[in-house]
């Protein structure tokens, strides 16, 4: 941990060409997740996400629905925002690059270079690749059998562009960013895409055009209206946008460096190389981390508009719940890798770690509360080894996860939350508080309080990843709003406290004929 108590987490802003899907609200998912957790660490918290809407792609996509690039993306960007309350997000700004303050942003870090001498002008020819906002040199590229030329990394189609354009001096940053990289081990992960943006940059780095000339839709260079920004020196820039940029005494300017910038595996290299460059050339400390996951495919295929599978979050949402999706999103691959989606493995979760593991356990013990404790948290005894067993390893936890989720490993903090699940399952048929009524009412209460409690410490900790069920079950708990953060987490259960009656939270999955299909 960086010691700081702030904790400025980013998403990657979206481009409004298209509406949200499953890989949209994976990225920001994970960012929820670590937002809220470090908000009930105690952190305090700016967590952004938004929309990217220039550059040539809205501006094409705007055009064929014959709108105007800022009505198109006023309408677009709105689907993003709604995501961010299907999903149940909690960002703490939304922002768009259209927005007035964001051209200051841009105008300024531009200026910046400038005088810093990083910025001259020139002539970009070269190919272009609208889809992937990119530029790239011949050899990336290949001719396919439809006679098009298309980016071998993407798939893209790219054109070719001949434009007056400004470049940064990028080719002079290699050194500095290798000794950044060196400096800030934990600048990159995971550590595969470390050694693939080092190798990247020690291949040598070409300058960078940073304004076109052929279109209008974005934000006008200084001093000379006739070149737009190119979009990702515009689009990087809302991170510090976000926090007040140029001044840096702005009331947020406090959050900068972010602690983290999450972005998928595709955009790593405008993260990683020319953000931190852009950023070192204008004076001010690039981000402390960049963390880039894998891509989603769906039942084994790439997720394309063409191919028609591409996977609607709202719909996933409507059938299986949404905490169960953000479970699953999160439990199903560990982070960092490419993932399937199958519909299989996720009811096979859904069913298995949520209904039968999580779900019967806490309907199990409250039942039996309710039923023999008079509806009150019960008495608690002396305790057995078996008790203070279990009472530890979920005593642990909050150590275990935290550790866990300051390397983004969502899988791994669930997989440790879900076997003290499991222990507490084992340890309720070891002790059969059932069996304990009629022969001893007391160690019973004990059995009862030592799993209300394992229960308690557990569904803290699944706040982050299911606020709502986490919630319901912490209501049935008895435990109050201001004992909800983990400063209380060693705030243990009170015998004595009322409790409300008992409601399932995780419904087993019937698949119906429409879910299947
Ligand atoms: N606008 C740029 C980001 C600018 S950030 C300064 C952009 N936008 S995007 O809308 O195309 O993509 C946003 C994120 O969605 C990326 O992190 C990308 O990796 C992620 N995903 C898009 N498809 C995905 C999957 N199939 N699976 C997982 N994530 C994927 O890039």
């Amino acid at each position: 941990m960086s010691g700081r108590s702030t904790y400025y987490i980013t998403t990657p802003i979206y481009y409004v060409n298209d509406v949200p899907h499953i890989g949209h609200a994976y990225t920001t998912l994970a960012c929820d997740v670590l937002a809220r957790f470090m908000r009930l660490d105690g952190r305090d918290v700016h967590f952004l996400t938004g929309t990217d809407e220039h550059g040539q792609k809205i501006e094409k996509a705007a055009a064929a629905v014959g709108l105007a690039p800022q009505a198109f993306a006023d309408k677009v960007s709105v689907s993003f925002r709604d995501l961010v309350t299907r999903m149940n997000y909690s960002p703490d700004n939304f922002i768009r690059t259209t927005e007035k303050r964001h051209y200051a942003a841009c105008q300024a870090l531009w200026e910046k270079l400038a005088a810093a001498g990083d910025i001259y002008l020139g002539k970009y020819a070269g190919w272009y690749s609208v889809r992937d906002e990119t530029y790239f040199v011949e050899g990336e590229t290949e001719v396919g059998p439809d006679n098009k030329r298309r980016a071998i990394s993407t798939g893209a189609e790219v054109d070719w562009v001949e434009e007056p354009s400004y470049f940064f001096k990028l080719s002079a940053w290699a050194d500095r960013l290798l000794e950044f990289y060196e400096r800030n081990p934990r600048f990159i992960a995971p550590e595969s895409r470390r050694n693939e943006v080092i190798s990247f940059v020690k291949g040598g780095l070409q300058d960078l055009s940073v304004s076109r000339t052929s279109f209008s839709w974005g934000v006008p260079v200084p001093g000379d209206p006739s070149h737009i920004m190119y979009v990702w020196l515009d689009a990087l820039t809302n991170y510090i946008t976000e926090c007040g940029y140029p001044d840096e005494r702005a009331p947020l300017w406090k959050y900068w460096p972010a602690d983290l910038h999450m972005v998928g595996k595709d955009i790593i290299r405008f993260h990683c190389v020319f953000w931190p460059a852009f950023l070192m050339a204008a004076g001010v400390e690039p981000p402390q981390r960049v963390f880039a996951h894998g891509w989603w495919t769906n039942e084994g295929q790439k997720i394309s508009k063409s191919l028609g599978n591409v996977i609607d979050p709202v719909e996933l949402v409507n059938t299986y719940g949404l905490d169960p999706v953000r479970y699953f999103l999160l439990r199903e691959v560990p982070f960092g890798n490419d993932g399937d989606f199958q519909k299989r493995a996720l009811i096979g979760r859904l069913n298995g770690d949520l209904a039968n593991a999580y779900g019967n356990l806490c309907q199990r013990v409250l039942s039996i509360v309710a039923r023999n404790c008079g509806g009150k948290v019960p008495a608690k005894g002396p305790l057995a080894e078996a008790d203070t067993a279990l009472l530890e390893r979920a005593a642990k936890l909050l150590d275990l996860v935290r550790a866990e989720l300051a390397e983004q490993a969502f899988h791994r903090a669930l997989t440790s939350i879900w076997e003290v699940i499991a222990d507490a399952n084992r340890y309720v048929d070891a002790q059969a508080p059932w069996a304990l009524a009629k022969t001893d009412p007391a160690r019973r209460d004990t059995v009862l309080w030592v799993l209300a409690e394992t229960i308690r410490r557990v569904t803290l900790l699944v706040q982050p990843f299911m606020p709502d069920a986490s919630g319901r079950i912490l209501d049935q708990l008895g435990v109050p709003p201001e004992h909800r953060h983990f400063a209380a987490f060693d705030h243990a259960l009170e015998p004595g406290t009322a409790l409300p009656p008992p409601q399932g939270v995780f419904p087993r999955f019937v698949e119906t004929a429409k879910a299947a299909s």
